[in-house]
C-alpha cells in the first residue's frame, strides 16, 4: 500500500459480504453483542465510535495523536471488498438505537499470506470480553480466507493489548529497536511462530499517514 489512502469510493465492490462471521452473544452482565462485517452504511456510526475513543484509546489504536475521521478515511474503513481488507464491528442496541462498541479489521500485507490486524473497543465498553470475541472472530475470518497468520504492531506501553494477546496465543517479538513497538503474531494453523519482517504493514501506513496529519478531517 502506497502511504496515502486509497480512493475507493469510486471502484468500491464487495466480493462477498461473509455472513458466516456473524457472532451473537451476551456476557456474564447479560448484555447483548453482535459481532458483524462492516457495510457502507456504517460511515456515521464509525465516525461516532472512533470520535468517542479517549485520547489514550486514540492513541494506543493509531500510535500516535489523531482527531476525528476524514471522509476518504471513513470511506476507507467502511468500503471494504472481503477480499483484500477485511473489517468487523461489535454493535450494542440501546432503546432502539444501534451503536458501534469495537471494530476490528485485517488487511492483507505484501506477503498475500498474512495480515496486518487492528483492534478497539470504546473506553466504557472495555474488560467486558468484546475484544476477545472479536480477536477470535477476525482468525476465524482469516483461516476461512486461507491466511497463514495474523500480525500487528503494538505500543510497548499498551499492557492491555499485550494481556490480551498473550491470552489469544499471540506470540510477542520487539519490532525495531527505536520504534518502541511489539511485534505481535499468531501462526493460525500452529500456536506460535516466529515473526517474518519488521517493515510497517497497510494499516500502519495508514496510521502513520494519519497521524502524521494529526486528523482524519
Ligand atoms: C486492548 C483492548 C482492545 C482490549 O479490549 P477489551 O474488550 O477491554 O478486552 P477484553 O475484555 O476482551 O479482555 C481480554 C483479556 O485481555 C487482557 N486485558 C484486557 N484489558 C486489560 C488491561 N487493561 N490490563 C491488563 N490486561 C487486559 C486480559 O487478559 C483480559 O482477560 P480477563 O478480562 O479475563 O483478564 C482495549 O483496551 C482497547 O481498545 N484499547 C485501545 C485501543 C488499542 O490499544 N488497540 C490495540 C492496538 S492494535
Amino acid at each position: 500500500m502506497s502511504n496515502s489512502i486509497p480512493a475507493t469510493s469510486a471502484r468500491y465492490a464487495i466480493c462477498r459480504y461473509p455472513t458466516t462471521l456473524i457472532d451473537i452473544w451476551r456476557n456474564k452482565r447479560g448484555e447483548q453483542f453482535v459481532l458483524r462485517p462492516v457495510l457502507p452504511q456504517d460511515k456515521p456510526l464509525l465516525q461516532e465510535f472512533y470520535s468517542s475513543l479517549s485520547p489514550l484509546s486514540r492513541r494506543m489504536r493509531f500510535h500516535g495523536a489523531v482527531n476525528a475521521l476524514s471522509p476518504s478515511t471513513l470511506n476507507y474503513m467502511s468500503d471494504i471488498d472481503y477480499d483484500h481488507h477485511l473489517a468487523l464491528v461489535v454493535t450494542f442496541v440501546n432503546e432502539g438505537v444501534e451503536i458501534i462498541v469495537a471494530d476490528a479489521r485485517y488487511v492483507i500485507d505484501a506477503s498475500q499470506r498474512g495480515g496486518e490486524f487492528a483492534i478497539a473497543v470504546s473506553d466504557v465498553w472495555q474488560r467486558r470480553g468484546i475484544a476477545e470475541r472479536a480477536m477470535t472472530g477476525l482468525c476465524k475470518a482469516a483461516k476461512l480466507q486461507g491466511l497463514d497468520w495474523l500480525w500487528g504492531d503494538v505500543l510497548m506501553d499498551n499492557g492491555a493489548m499485550l494481556g490480551l494477546m498473550r491470552k489469544a496465543g499471540f506470540y510477542q517479538s520487539a519490532a525495531g529497536e527505536e520504534s518502541g513497538m511489539v511485534r505481535v503474531e499468531r501462526n493460525l494453523a500452529k500456536a506460535t511462530a516466529p515473526v517474518k519482517t519488521h517493515k510497517p504493514g497497510p494499516l500502519g501506513l495508514l496510521a502513520q499517514w494519519l497521524v502524521a496529519g494529526r486528523s482524519y478531517a
